[in-house]
């Protein structure tokens, strides 16, 4: 059974198990009547499913250019870009041919990319296969490459013509990248979704059991949460700023720690400082910031950030690609799905947060 979550009016997005099984009657569809080319993109660990969406589609007479990619930011170069360029040159791509992606985020970000820019836009499909492809990179057509300065700063909004989400693919996912994913879910949660929360808090261990019902419940609110906003505002002029919630801070901690952390530790981190930070100024009360603490720690993420790091995460917010001029800006919530904006805070207020995040002891730091 598969759920079909509409975003706008522009393009769903299927939750479901089995899918890849049998993607052809999921896929098809999507990829548009006149398509008769498909580049599909995709990572090593998910080269079973590319063979089975290949052999889908080559059966339904389309031509297929199955392309592996490195895993992980690895895959985000100009240079992979321009060789996936050549590949749709030599075999004739048109306005009506395709690109999937199906891999991780940095899988949809790429093929999202190519998409976009081939022929100034042709249609991508995306079939993520991790939790925080599912739940944030493949939902939302962000999709972008990386540059020597730094994550993301070549890309375009290019929405896709559809997403597939089989559940089945978490499975095999690690459990690490699985936990990591979690903090999207959660965040989803804080910025909008309080059943989200509940079901996190009920019983951590059956949110996080890839073959359970829970995970499917909390992928599908999830998705459906970043539909909403997605589809009231792709270009993030206001109401998508609040998907950026904890990532203020946890961009930093991906500079600082060099991209050893994963992005949704960062993110728990950032978090739990935007809490933090929102208690400080007045306006997320301490059971709100404490319940951050319990949902994240049950799973497993952190959050906590070594001290006497300060000055270096202090200069990576400043230079965050997000940051509006000078000024800093922060997601903060007002309470559970209340998500509001706390511009330009004052330096001391900054600080006394990350004393209190960096603390070995946060309750008595206060
Ligand atoms: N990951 C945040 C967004 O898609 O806007």
């Amino acid at each position: 059974m598969s759920v079909v979550v509409p975003v706008g009016g522009s393009y769903d997005v299927v939750v479901g198990r089995g899918l890849l099984a049998d993607p052809g009657p999921t896929l098809l569809p999507m990829l548009g009547a006149a398509v008769e080319r498909v580049l599909l993109v995709h990572q090593g660990a998910v080269a079973g499913a590319a063979e089975r969406v290949e052999a889908a589609l080559a059966a339904q007479g389309l031509l297929v250019v199955c392309r592996a990619i490195p895993d992980g930011e690895a895959a985000k170069t100009a240079d992979i870009a321009a060789a996936l360029w050549a590949d749709l040159g030599v075999a004739g791509f048109t306005r009506t041919d395709a690109v999937i992606g199906l891999g991780g985020g940095a899988a949809t970000d790429l093929a999202g990319f190519v998409a976009a820019t081939w022929l100034r836009g042709v249609r991508v499909v995306q079939v993520p296969t991790t939790l925080v492809g599912m739940v944030d990179a493949a939902v939302g057509g962000k999709t972008g490459i990386n540059t020597a300065e730094g994550k993301n700063l070549v890309g375009a909004f290019h929405p896709p013509a559809g997403v597939v989400c089989d559940l089945d693919a978490l499975r095999t996912l690690p459990r690490a990248d699985l936990v990591a994913g979690m903090a999207e879910v959660v965040k989803h949660g804080f910025i909008a979704d309080a059943r989200t929360l509940e079901l996190v808090e009920a019983d951590p261990q059956a949110a996080l059991d890839p073959a359970g019902p829970v995970l499917d419940e909390l992928v599908e609110r999830s998705v459906a949460v970043k539909a909403a906003v997605v589809a009231a505002d792709l270009k993030e002029s206001h109401l998508r700023e609040i998907l950026n919630y904890g990532h203020t801070f946890g961009h930093a901690v991906e500079l600082v720690e060099r991209f050893t952390w994963r992005h949704g530790e960062a993110v728990a981190v950032g978090m739990t400082y935007a809490a933090e930070l929102a208690r400080l100024a007045g306006r997320l009360d301490a059971e709100g910031v404490a319940r951050h603490r319990r949902i994240l720690t049950s799973l497993g993420l952190p959050t906590a950030y070594p001290a006497g790091r300060w000055a270096a995460l202090h200069t990576a917010m400043t230079r965050d690609k997000k940051t509006r001029g000078s000024r800093l800006r922060f997601v903060v919530l007002d309470g559970i799905g209340m998500p509001g904006r706390l511009e330009g805070p004052d330096e001391a207020l900054l600080e006394a947060a990350y004393e209190v995040v960096s603390s070995p002891d946060p309750t008595t730091a206060r």
